[in-house]
C-alpha cells in the first residue's frame, strides 16, 4: 500500500519547510502535518506563549512528543521545527522513521524570510544575524548527520525544491 516511506523536512528558520511540505504532500496525495502547528492546536497557545510560560525546555518537551508521535503515522510529509534536532530522541525518531530532507539555506535568506516576523521567540533580539550565525554553527552538522537528502533552497522557487526532492526521494 505504501510506495514512499514518510518525508520529514528538516532545517533551519526560514528555509521554507512548511510552504514546500504542504507542496510536496500535495504531489504525493499525502497528508501533510507541520509539528509547531499540530503543537500550538493541541495546547490552545501560540508558540510564543509557550516559550513565555513555559521556557525553551518546555515548548522542547513538547517539541519531543510531537514529533515521537508524527512520525509514528505512515505516508505523510511532516515539517518540523528549526531546534529539533537539538535532541537526540527526535533525530532517532526522524532518521527510523522515514526519508529526512534537510532544507538548506543561508543566513541571509533567513534574515529576508524572517524580517518582520513575530511568532518566532528566539528571533526577538537585537542582533539576529548573530543569533542565525550560531545556530548554524550549532545545528548544521545535526542536519547533516541527520538527513538522507540535503536540498539548497536559496534562489530557487518552492516548486524548483519540489520538483528535486521529488526525483531523489
Ligand atoms: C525554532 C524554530 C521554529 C519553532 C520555534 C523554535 C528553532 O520553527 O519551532 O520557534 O529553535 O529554530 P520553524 O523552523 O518552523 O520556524
Amino acid at each position: 500500500m505504501q510506495e514512499l516511506p514518510n518525508v520529514f523536512l528538516i532545517g533551519p528558520m526560514g528555509a521554507g519547510k512548511s510552504t514546500i511540505g504542504r507542496l510536496l504532500a500535495a504531489e504525493l496525495s499525502r497528508e501533510f502535518f507541520d509539528s509547531d502547528h499540530v503543537i500550538q492546536d493541541r495546547c490552545g497557545a501560540d508558540i510564543p506563549w509557550i516559550f513565555d510560560v513555559e521556557g525553551e525546555q518546555g515548548f522542547r518537551l513538547r517539541e519531543m512528543q510531537m514529533i515521537d508521535e508524527l512520525t509514528q503515522y505512515e505516508g505523510i510529509v511532516l515539517a518540523t521545527g528549526g531546534g529539533a534536532v537539538l535532541r537526540e530522541e527526535n533525530r532517532r525518531a526522524l532518521r527510523e522513521r522515514g526519508t529526512v530532507v534537510y532544507l538548506m539555506t543561508t543566513v541571509e535568506q533567513q534574515l529576508k524570510r524572517t524580517a518582520r516576523d513575530r511568532n518566532r521567540p528566539l528571533l526577538q533580539c537585537a542582533d539576529r544575524e548573530r543569533v542565525l550565525n550560531d545556530m548554524f554553527t550549532q545545528r548544521d552538522p545535526l542536519y547533516r548527520a541527520t538527513a538522507d537528502i540535503p536540498v539548497r533552497t536559496d534562489r530557487r522557487s518552492p516548486r524548483a525544491v519540489v520538483n528535486e526532492i521529488l526525483r531523489r526521494v
